[in-house]
């Protein structure tokens, strides 16, 4: 029998991009999603690059005990990927009880569902936020996590403890928590990929709208950081190669391969990347010019931040395979897709 693994929030970016690559894994999937800040493109792209018509798709908010009590009541769920969480880092800084009350309050909805149905397998998207500016890079799993600098940034630590003192108490129940680095690209299809409400946040999708001429200018947010070129070093990650990882987390909560009931591991490439070679990366890789200004750093940001992968390498036996070209690339055929539509 196929097992089955609840998306929830798996009509966003990094859902739609997991719920594809387990469908092509063999799980059936269940998409839940209450659409606060995605419309239906990625799942009825989802549905496109599968060739699956009848993936179920539920409209909830897990903020709702009693829906996600009715979800796992009628469905027969193996594993949870808890990606429905507010993501916006200044927003959160402006509105902390949205990000405390729905984050938190929808994971413990699902824990809770979860437990009390037997599926005993979860996983949360964690994000490298929670190392805050680390003293040593690159960051192992065991670097000690620091106070993130937004509410946002401290639901996710906060998440993960949830999730761990869970395992703890109860025997039932497996967690993993995967910390996303940088995650930017699109599907190589052009049919998913990122779909950001109002001004981008994220440096990706403000490049690829400037290059399609919905932004004037880039503005790059500080040249006086302590790098080699003075602009902040991220680990961009490519989202397929990121959905992978959670195949590969998946499967190593079914078939009973944990080493230990709760396991943590760092999603990264493990090479950083500073802000003007991405710029200097997504001109070349696309064959165009770009319009950016440097401008004054952005509060909140860090210097420097990459990942040690060593361990979901040995571990989940997982690895970033994707190049910078290649993601860039698909980056921008999606933002021209999009554009295509309009
Ligand atoms: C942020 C969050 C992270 C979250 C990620 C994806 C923090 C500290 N970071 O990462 O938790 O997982 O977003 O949502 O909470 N930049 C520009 N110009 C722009 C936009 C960005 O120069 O218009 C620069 C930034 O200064 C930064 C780099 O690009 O140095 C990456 O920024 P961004 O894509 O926003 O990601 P992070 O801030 O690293």
């Amino acid at each position: 029998m196929k097992k089955c693994v609840l998306v929830s929030g798996g009509a966003g970016f990094i859902g739609s991009h997991v719920t594809v690559e387990l469908i092509e894994a063999g799980y059936d999937v269940i998409v839940a999603d209450n659409m606060s800040n995605c419309d239906m493109t990625c799942f009825e792209g989802v549905k496109k690059i599968t060739g699956r018509e009848d993936i179920p798709f539920i409209k909830m908010d897990f903020r709702d005990a009693v829906a996600t009590e009715l979800l796992f009541t009628t469905n027969k769920v193996d594993a949870v990927i808890h990606f429905a969480a507010f993501k916006a880092v200044g927003e959160s800084v402006s509105e902390p009880l949205k990000y405390y009350k729905n984050n938190l309050t929808s994971f413990m909805n699902v824990i809770e569902s979860a437990k009390a149905h037997g599926c005993s397998n979860i996983l949360f998207s964690s994000s490298a936020t929670v190392y805050g500016e680390p003293e040593k890079l690159p960051v192992t799993e065991e670097t000690p996590r620091q106070p993130a600098t937004s509410p946002y940034g401290n639901t996710k630590t906060m998440c993960e403890d949830i999730l761990r003192d869970c395992v703890k108490a109860y025997p039932e129940i497996k967690g993993i928590a995967l910390r996303y680095f940088n995650p930017i690209g699109a599907h190589p299809s052009a049919l998913i990929g990122e779909l950001p409400r109002g001004i981008p946040n994220n440096l990706v999708p403000f490049i690829t709208q400037t290059a399609v001429g919905k932004r004037e200018c880039l503005s790059v947010f500080g040249d006086d950081y302590p790098t080699p070129d003075g602009t902040c070093l991220r680990d961009f990650i490519d989202v397929v190669d990121l959905a992978k990882a959670h195949v590969f987390a998946v499967r190593r909560m079914l078939e009973g391969q944990m080493k230990k009931d709760y396991e943590i591991y760092n999603i990264g490439t493990g090479t950083p990347l500073s802000v003007m070679e991405l710029i200097k990366g997504f001109e070349k890789a696309n064959n165009l010019k770009l319009n950016y200004k440097i401008a004054p750093r952005r509060t909140g940001d860090i210097s420097a931040l990459w990942a040690d992968p060593t361990l979901a390498n040995k571990e989940l036996g997982w690895k970033a395979e994707r190049r910078i070209e290649d993601t860039l690339a698909a980056a921008w055929a999606w933002e021209k897709h999009l554009a295509s539509k309009e």
